[in-house]
C-alpha cells in the first residue's frame, strides 16, 4: 500500500544568498545558469522569508551561496534569524571575509560555521578551487571561529586528486579544533557532471579511503565526529537524499525560487514557485515541485513494493535523471535499478583513464590543465 504524505514542518532551510563566488570548484553544485546579481532578493525580501521560515516551524537556517559573505547585508540577515528564533549556520569558503566582519556576524547571533577545504595540501587545494592564496585565508578563518567561541565544521570534498590524503584531511580538521568533519565524495549533478571524468576516483582508491575513514573514526572517537558520504556511482544502497523529497528541507535560490533540493533545477519538467509570489508555507504545502516526488505514490516498481521505500524515500531524483534519463526512475545507485550496472561502468571507465583538464566555471569559462 502506498503512503499519502501530509507534510510536517521542514527541519531546515538553505538560503543561497548569491551565486557569486571567488572560487571555481569543478564540482560546484550550483546550477549551470547562475542567477544574476540584479535578480537577487533584496534585504527586505530575505528578512520576510526568514520570518516566514520561523513561522513555518523551521529550526535551522543555512546561509550559503555561492559565497554568502559577499552579501553586504549578511549581518542584518543573521541578526534577523536570531530574533526569529532560528539556529543559523554559515556555509563559507572563508576567503572573502576579514576578522572584524566575522566578529560582527558572531555578535549578530551566528551560531555555527562550516568551512570548506579543497584539499589538505595548499597547492592542490588552490588548483582545485582555482584561487591562489585560498588555503592561508581558510586557516585564518578557522582560527577566528574557534577564538570567537563558535563550533566549527570542516567540509572536504573528495575526488581523484586528493583521495590519497584522507588521513591528512582528517588531521587538518582535528588540528583546527573542529567539532565535526564532513568527508564527502563529489556528487555528480550540474557543473560537477561536466567534470565527472576529471574527478571520479577508482573503486580501489574509494575502498582504501573508506578503510582509512573507519580507522580514523575509531582512533578519534570522542575528539571529532567524522561524517562520510560515498559517491552514488559506487554505492549499492541509495541515500535518503535530503531526508526524502519534500519531507525535511527547502532550498531558496538567490532570486527566490524554492526547491526541494539544491540540484532540483536540473529536472526541467518541474516548475518552481517563488517567494516573490507566494508564502513559504503555501509553497511547502502545495507547490507542484514538492508534491511531485513526495511520499511514495509516485514510485515505480521495484520501489513501490520495496521494504526500504520509507527508509530511503526512493533515493535521489537528480541522480535518477542524470543517469537513467528520468527523474521518476528508480535511483541507479540502488542495486535493484536496471541502470545500476551502467552507472558503475561509467564510473570505472572514467576513473581508469588519465584525468582530463578541469573545466572551471566562470562567466567566461576556461579550461586549465589538471596534473
Ligand atoms: Fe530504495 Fe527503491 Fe531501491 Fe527499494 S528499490 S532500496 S525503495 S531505491
Ligand atoms: Fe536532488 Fe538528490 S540532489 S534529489
Amino acid at each position: 500500500m502506498s503512503v499519502q504524505y501530509a507534510p510536517a514542518p521542514p527541519l531546515a532551510i538553505l538560503f543561497e544568498l548569491t551565486h557569486r563566488c571567488p572560487l571555481q570548484c569543478p564540482y560546484c553544485s550550483n546550477p549551470l545558469e547562475l542567477d544574476q546579481v540584479r535578480d537577487e532578493l533584496s534585504t527586505d525580501e530575505w528578512r520576510r522569508v526568514i520570518g516566514e521560515a520561523a513561522r513555518l516551524g523551521v529550526l535551522q537556517v543555512h546561509f550559503s551561496g555561492g559565497e554568502p559573505t559577499v552579501r553586504r547585508d549578511l549581518v542584518d540577515l543573521i541578526a534577523h534569524a536570531r530574533q526569529s528564533g532560528l539556529y543559523s549556520n554559515l556555509i563559507t569558503s572563508g576567503v572573502a571575509i576579514d576578522r572584524t566582519r566575522f566578529a560582527d556576524l558572531v555578535a549578530a547571533g551566528l551560531d555555527h560555521a562550516q568551512l570548506s577545504f579543497q584539499d589538505s595540501r595548499a597547492d592542490s587545494a588552490e588548483r582545485i578551487g582555482n584561487y591562489a592564496g585560498a588555503q592561508a585565508k581558510k586557516l585564518a578563518f578557522a582560527g577566528w571561529v574557534r577564538e570567537l567561541g563558535l563550533p566549527l565544521t570542516v567540509n572536504i570534498i573528495v575526488n581523484r586528486h586528493n583521495i590519497e590524503r584522507i588521513d591528512d584531511m582528517i588531521d587538518l580538521a582535528v588540528g583546527l579544533n573542529a567539532a565535526r568533519v564532513e568527508i564527502a565524495h563529489v556528487q555528480y549533478y550540474g557543473w560537477a557532471l561536466k567534470n565527472r571524468a576529471a574527478l571520479m576516483p577508482t573503486l580501489a582508491d574509494l575502498q582504501q579511503a573508506t578503510v582509512r575513514v573507519e580507522e580514523a573514526r575509531e582512533r578519534l572517537r570522542g575528539r571529532i565526529v567524522i561524517d562520510y558520504v560515498v559517491p552514488d556511482y559506487y554505492a549499492r544502497v541509495p541515500k535518503a537524499c535530503m531526508g526524502g523529497w519534500g519531507r525535511q528541507f527547502l532550498n531558496v535560490t538567490p532570486s527566490g525560487r524554492v526547491l526541494p533540493c539544491h540540484a532540483a533545477e536540473t529536472i526541467s519538467e518541474l516548475s518552481f514557485d517563488s517567494v516573490r509570489d507566494k508564502s513559504l508555507a503555501a509553497i511547502w504545502a502545495t507547490s507542484s515541485a514538492f508534491e511531485k516526488f513526495r511520499g511514495t505514490d509516485w514510485m515505480p516498481e521495484p520501489c513501490q513494493s520495496c521494504a526500504q521505500r520509507e527508509v530511503d524515500w526512493g533515493g535521489c531524483r537528480c541522480q535518477a535523471l542524470a543517469i537513467a534519463g528520468a527523474a521518476g526512475a528508480t535511483d541507479p545507485a540502488c542495486a535493484l535499478s536496471p541502470m545500476h550496472g551502467e552507472m558503475r561502468a561509467l564510473a570505472e571507465a572514467a576513473s581508469n583513464l588519465p584525468s582530463p583538464p578541469f573545466l572551471y566555471r566562470r562567466r567566461t569559462t576556461a579550461a586549465v590543465a589538471a596534473s
